[in-house]
């Protein structure tokens, strides 16, 4: 694959931007690649190379790039010459049918990132209990805050026992005493998890959980932990808050709270919102946003760009095209196919390998091992997905070069390229077999 022109990019922006790239996940080995323009289910880069994107703007894009359907709508939606800085009517339509599809939801706060809309649920679990610390799942990436970029994807050398983790930072450069207080807990272990949270009531003023763990690939959580969690952390006044960037309008249309039937208290969404705009936001119960509501709570919740006009209008054209095109349906039908093929495949090649998904996002595993948390899911071999992965990015495939970094498709993924997608697989895992023998 020619790639002479990214590189030469690469070389230059080196001159005005750190690494060349401005979020640090975007970094590849030699060299970042720079695109020039995405339409539907492709990207092409700078060099002229097509890919089917398999990344989907970290799962935000589930309509497809450049949607004409949605471009229209957004421009509908945004022709009143409003920017920011103050409400419309628009901001409340936007509130309105996000909770129309969220039911289990009561009001909703706009922000513009996930990290944000946690740091605001964080100050609103603190004001409300009293308390001062977090929880959160070993693993699991929910934003880059000091309170819980705590564990997230942990060396397990340095992790501890499964039965008491160790509060490890998930980067350098944040506050110990504040990493050390976040209370880390195993995914779907409500054992070890009741225990922990139970010894550290008195301080906990929230469990923050991604309630399927997509940012490791993807990992469910089993009913009756999430069940578990909701009367645990009710009897020791707790709040529970999940955090849907992930799984918003992807696991159900109503999240992983419509899918599970678990109402948190309180649940971050974001990505697929808006369809790649920039909009996340927190919902949940009215009674805890008195905690930011002038004249009954003091807790602040301000920001420039919350609400921002484009993001909204961005947002309605989304759920409005997401119900009229029953794209939870349509995505959770293709996922399944590309899973089903997958299992078949594996068998062919006898591989010990299964893919896991849901509503357009999945990953591949190496392993036979059930996968319960962040654990297991290291299991998987990594030598074999590098050469899966490499394999299957060298047809044309834009995909994660990390063994547990999730995958999405989008409604622009048509059944054939999902056959084509299928063929590649079973190309790349051949492949796969011829490199990696007597490994
Ligand atoms: C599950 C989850 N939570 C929180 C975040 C942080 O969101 P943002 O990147 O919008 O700050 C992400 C981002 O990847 C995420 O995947």
């Amino acid at each position: 694959m020619e790639l002479a022109k990214s590189k030469a990019l690469y070389d230059r922006a080196l001159n005005s931007i750190p690494a060349g790239v401005h979020s640090n996940s975007r970094y590849r080995n030699p060299h970042p690649i720079y695109y020039q323009k995405a339409e539907g289910a492709y990207l092409t880069d700078v060099d002229g190379n097509r890919y089917i994107d398999c990344i989907m703007g970290n799962g935000a894009i589930i309509l497809g790039h450049d949607d004409q359907d949605f471009n229209d709508r957004v421009k509908f939606y945004s022709n009143s010459g409003i920017v920011t800085g103050v409400e419309t009517e628009l901001s409340i339509k936007a509130a309105e049918k996000f909770l129309s599809l969220v039911p289990t939801a009561e009001q909703i706060r706009y922000t513009n990132t996930g990290t944000e809309a946690i740091m605001h649920a964080m100050a609103m679990a603190r004001a409300y209990t009293g308390k001062s610390d977090m929880a959160v799942i070993e693993g699991a990436y929910n934003g880059w805050h000091d309170a819980v970029y705590v564990s997230t994807w942990p060396d397990l050398q340095k992790a501890g026992d499964k039965s008491a983790p160790n509060s490890l930072p998930g980067a350098s450069g944040l506050i110990e005493e504040v990493v050390k207080s976040t209370l880390v807990l195993p995914f779907n272990d409500l054992e070890v998890s009741e225990r922990l949270l139970t010894e550290n009531k008195h301080r906990i003023a929230a469990l923050i959980i991604e309630p399927t763990m997509i940012d490791i690939g993807y990992i469910p959580a089993k009913k009756e932990y999430l069940q578990g969690l909701r009367k645990i952390c009710d009897n020791l006044n707790i709040l529970l808050v999940f955090d849907e960037l992930l799984t918003g309008f992807r696991l159900s249309p109503g999240g992983a709270q419509g899918l599970y039937g678990v109402t948190p208290d309180l649940a971050s969404f974001g990505k697929a919102i808006s369809n790649g705009y920039m909009l996340a936001g927190l919902a949940g119960k009215a009674s805890i946003f008195e905690t930011v509501t002038p004249g009954k709570g003091t807790c602040s919740f301000v920001g420039t760009y919350n609400g921002h006009q484009n993001s909204l209008a961005a947002s309605m054209a989304f759920m409005e095209l997401y119900e009229e095109k029953q794209v939870f349906q349509t995505l959770q039908n293709r996922t399944e196919k590309l899973i089903a093929a997958f299992a078949g495949l594996a068998e062919k090649h006898q591989v010990k390998a299964k893919m896991q998904g849901r509503g357009g996002h999945f990953h591949w595993y190496f392993t036979d091992e059930e996968l319960v948390d962040y654990r297991t899911a290291t299991t998987s071999d990594k030598e074999k997905y590098a050469a899966f992965i490499n394999a299957f990015a060298g047809k044309g495939v834009y995909c994660s070069p990390n063994y547990l970094l999730h995958h999405a498709i989008s409604l622009a993924h048509t059944d054939g390229i999902l056959d084509q997608l299928i063929a590649y697989m079973d190309e790349s895992l051949k492949q796969t077999v011829t490199i990696t023998a007597g490994s």
